[in-house]
């Protein structure tokens, strides 16, 4: 199973160091064979060759070049930085990314072979126009995706339930990552409101591949467990 680690902008520098460090001993300690993912915030990149993957939030579609307050593939290459999440829904919908942009950066990033967690997800109002409207919505979502891309991750994310404590139903997961699963094979995450309390549930759902975790995951010992509970499950 995969568990991601979204820190967004939270923690400095020396705390992300300290809390990677942290998760490769629980990993270590407890024979955890999972696949870990980090993903700290930008100017807390370092190179790092443990045991966890670690991720950029974001990057633009550049070697180098103009593009103030952006950073590119030569910024990530000094850290041999690999992996990139890509459509979170704070890009989208906080900073206005749209899906031409998000496809300039899925085909440059798979082009230079990045892991890709591309995320989807529908706001409430989506939701709530009924199911087929919400699907209608999500599959926008997967337009000029290469979604047969080996190196493809997809995290379904409703932005309702990020960082809200509002999570869908257990039978809604299953029945959106279904859909989802038709639309690509490439391992399906789910995100929003996974906590410690609910992560053991949502993992053992038919369908889901793994979980990716934002404000949960910033208690350390939180994060540690679900790693933990994944691999009980090791589906
Ligand atoms: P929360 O876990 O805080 O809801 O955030 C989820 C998320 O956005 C992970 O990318």
């Amino acid at each position: 199973m995969i568990i991601a680690a979204n820190l967004k902008t939270n923690l400095t520098r020396e705390k992300s160091v300290k809390y990677i460090k942290e998760v490769e001993n629980f990993l270590d300690k407890n024979s955890i064979s999972q696949e870990v993912l980090v993903f700290p915030a930008i100017s807390n990149l370092n190179r790092h060759s443990g045991r966890v993957t670690i991720g950029t939030q974001n990057a633009y579609p550049t070697i180098n070049g103009a593009f103030t307050g952006e950073i590119g593939y030569e910024q990530l290459e000094e850290f041999g930085i690999k992996t990139i999440l890509i459509g979170h829904s704070e890009r989208r919908h906080v900073i206005g990314e749209t899906q031409e942009m998000l496809v300039k950066k899925f085909d440059f990033y798979k082009e230079l072979g990045f892991k890709i967690i591309y995320c989807v997800g529908e706001p409430l109002e989506v939701r709530e126009a009924g199911h087929e409207k919400m699907m209608e919505y999500i599959s926008k979502q997967y337009a000029g995706i290469d979604v047969t891309y080996e190196n493809l991750i997809i995290a379904y994310e409703p932005v309702w339930a990020i960082g809200t404590g509002l999570t869908p139903t257990l039978e809604d997961i299953v029945a959106i990552h279904k859909e989802l699963k038709a639309k690509s094979s490439a391992p399906l995450l789910y995100g929003g409101s996974v906590k410690v309390t609910n992560a053991k549930e949502v993992l053992a759902l038919e369908g889901v591949d793994g979980i990716l975790v934002g404000s949960a995951a910033l208690y350390v010992e939180h994060f540690c467990t679900m790693c933990e509970y994944a691999e009980k499950l090791n589906k």
